[in-house]
Formats: structure tokens, sequence, C-alpha cells
């Protein structure tokens, strides 16, 4: 018998706080006009003093424990996608292992591959599953973005937000993840990265603050992605012997809305089969392809035996697309 994993269950959250375009009018010079016209983006949400990226992942894997009629006590794996962790160690994964009460002995680290993380993550997860490390994963994306913007720089503190999605994967004998493809190249690094790491230590830090936040050469990365995601999701296409237009819903990595126009063009789908997030929560980086997933089945629009494609793209460069019957 061929072993499969299957999402379960899925669940999300986000901070109360909302942060209007109007909002940032008066931070920097820019408008909610240029704003939406150039990336969708209508608000985001930002978490509270005290909240961290472990508090928001928490209450995402709580919900989709809860959709998928599950405990902690029923996971063996925890992956967690992040590029905001709470310490260097250890792993925010292992925190939200505490916090919701999961097993001693069970596995659970982090991913980071920033705006990809989420499918780094599935796939990871996926490949326990189908190889028998693990029956009951939970895979979560939780960012904080916020604490990494420069909120002086109008090229990205317009984009960013945070939030926490999670998805319940289990074994199962049906195909539900059908095909992942991952890769990888970091040869476009600096267009795109947060130039700091604690290896540089400290004192570099207190040099130059700014070496802590979010850097990005926008229209340059904006092309790229265009370019790879495009020759992503043909990929998967062609992996699975799909025509164009097969697909039953697009879940896109929610950075800017001409970027899943393009490739919703590509795969021949339309804008309503395309779940669209950008425009209330921002780019939510790891969280944003779980949490649009939550949205869009909670809300009914996703459906069990459809035929979902998950794709992202971040720093890195890193990028990967999952197929997965629902
Ligand atoms: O999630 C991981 C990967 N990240 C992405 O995929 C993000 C990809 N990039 C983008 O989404 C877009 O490139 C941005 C939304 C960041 C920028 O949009 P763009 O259409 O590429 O604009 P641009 O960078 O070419 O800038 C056009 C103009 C510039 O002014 P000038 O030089 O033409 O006078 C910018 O200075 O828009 C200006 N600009 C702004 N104006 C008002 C840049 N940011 C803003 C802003 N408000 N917030």
């Amino acid at each position: 018998m061929t072993i499969y994993s299957r999402i379960r269950g899925t669940g999300s959250y986000l901070p109360e706080r909302v942060v209007t375009n109007a909002e940032l009018e008066a931070l920097v010079d820019t408008s909610d006009q240029w704003i939406r016209e150039r990336t969708g983006i209508a608000e985001r949400h930002v978490v509270a003093e005290g909240e961290g990226c472990g508090d928001i992942a928490t209450r995402a894997a709580e919900a989709a424990l809860d959709a998928a009629g599950l405990t902690a006590a029923d996971i063996d794996l925890l992956v967690l996608a992040t590029s905001t962790p709470d310490q260097i160690f250890p792993s925010t994964a292992c925190l939200v292992q505490q916090r919701l009460g999961m097993r001693g002995g069970a596995i659970a680290f982090d991913i980071a591959a920033a705006c990809s993380g989420f499918i780094f993550a599935l796939d990871t997860a996926d490949r326990f599953i189908r190889t028998g490390g693990a029956r009951r994963a939970l895979v979560i994306g939780a960012e904080t973005f916020s604490r990494i913007l420069n909120w002086e720089d109008r090229g990205t503190c317009v984009i960013f937000g945070d939030g926490a999605g999670a998805v319940v994967l289990e074994r199962s004998d049906r195909p539900g993840i059908l095909s992942s493809h991952l890769h990888t190249d970091g040869r476009q690094e600096p267009l795109l990265n947060v130039p700091w790491g604690v290896s540089q230590g400290s004192e570099a830090l207190l040099r130059d603050p700014l070496a802590g936040k979010v850097t990005m050469r926008g229209n340059e990365v904006f092309k790229v992605a265009v370019r790879t995601l495009g020759a992503v999701v043909e990929e998967v296409l062609q992996a699975n012997d799909l025509e164009y237009g097969a697909i039953d819903w697009l879940v896109p990595h929610q950075a800017n809305i001409r970027i899943m126009a393009a490739t919703a063009r590509k795969l021949g789908l339309p804008m309503e089969r395309v779940v669209v997030t950008v425009d209330r929560h921002g780019n939510t980086s790891a969280a944003s392809i779980p949490l649009a997933l939550d949205v869009a089945v909670r809300d009914g629009r996703i459906r069990p035996g459809q035929l979902l494609l998950l794709e992202a793209f971040g720093a890195g460069f890193t990028w990967g697309a999952t197929l997965v019957r629902y």
C-alpha cells in the first residue's frame, strides 16, 4: 500500500491590531492609492507589545487542531516555518510544542526559507509521513515581520504584515500531497535580506541598527518572482500531466496582487479561482499560504476533493510549489 499525507484541518490567527494604508501615509511618503494599485494591499495586522511569533503560531495551531478534531497529544511532528523566531534557541517550534502541551519526545523544529518557508515545511512533513517517521504533523507558518521592518523605508514597510497559519497533515492511503517542487538559488541574496545575524555579534547591530531590518530591491525581486513562479507552476503541470485550467484553486504566497495575477494567467486560471488575502493581510511571508488556505476552507470555497496549487517565492532566493488534493 502506498502511503500518502493529507490535510485534515486548517487554522490561522491574525493579531488584533490592524494598520491601514492611511496610517502609513502619516509615517512615510506614500498614498493609499499607490499601495493599492502597486501591491493590492489595503491593510495588514501587527502584533501587540509583548506578542511573539510563538504566541501567534500557537493560536493558529490550536485552531487547526480544533478543525481536525484532534488534540496536541495526537501530533508527533511539528514543523514551523519562520524568519522571525522568538529566540536564537531553542527553536520557536520547541516553544510552541510546550505551549500546546504536545507529548515530550515528539519531533519539533523550525525551517528558515523566508516567504517560501511554508512550502518547504509542508514538503518536509509530507516526507516524514510517507517514510513512516511520523503519523500526524502540525505544519505552521508564523511571522512577526513588523519587528524587522524599517518603518522609514516606504519600499518595505507598506508591504509586510504579521500572522500565522497552520495545517494538520495526516497519514492516509488516499493521495493528498501529490507533488512538491522546491528550489533555492543563493546567488541573488542581496536583493532581499536582513543583513545581520547573531554570528556578526551585537556590536555590529549597535553600529548600524538598520542592519537588523529588511532590505529589498523590490522591482528587481518582482521581475525574478514573476519569471520563476511561472516556471515552477509549469513544472507542476508537466510533472502531473495536467492541462492548463485543471487546478481548482491557486493558493499563492501573498506578496503582490500583480505577481499572483501573472501566475494565474500562466496557469490559465481566472482570478475568481485564486485565493487572495493580500488586501487584508499584506505579505505575511511564511504565514501567507496557510492563512489564505484557512480563509478559503472556512468560507466554503475550498471543498474536499478539489485540486489546489500552492506556490511561493522568497528571499534566498527560495521558491517552490505543491499540488494538493484537498
Ligand atoms: O515576498 C517575497 C518576495 N517579495 C516580493 O515578491 C515583492 C516584489 N516586489 C514588489 O511587490 C514591488 O516591486 C513593490 C510593490 C515593492 C514596488 O512596486 P514597483 O511597481 O516595482 O515599484 P518600483 O520599486 O519600481 O518603484 C516605482 C516608484 C519609484 O519612484 P520613482 O523612482 O519612479 O520616482 C519608487 O520610489 O514608486 C516609488 N515607491 C513608492 N511610492 C509611493 C516605492 N514605494 C513606494 C510607496 N509609496 N510605498
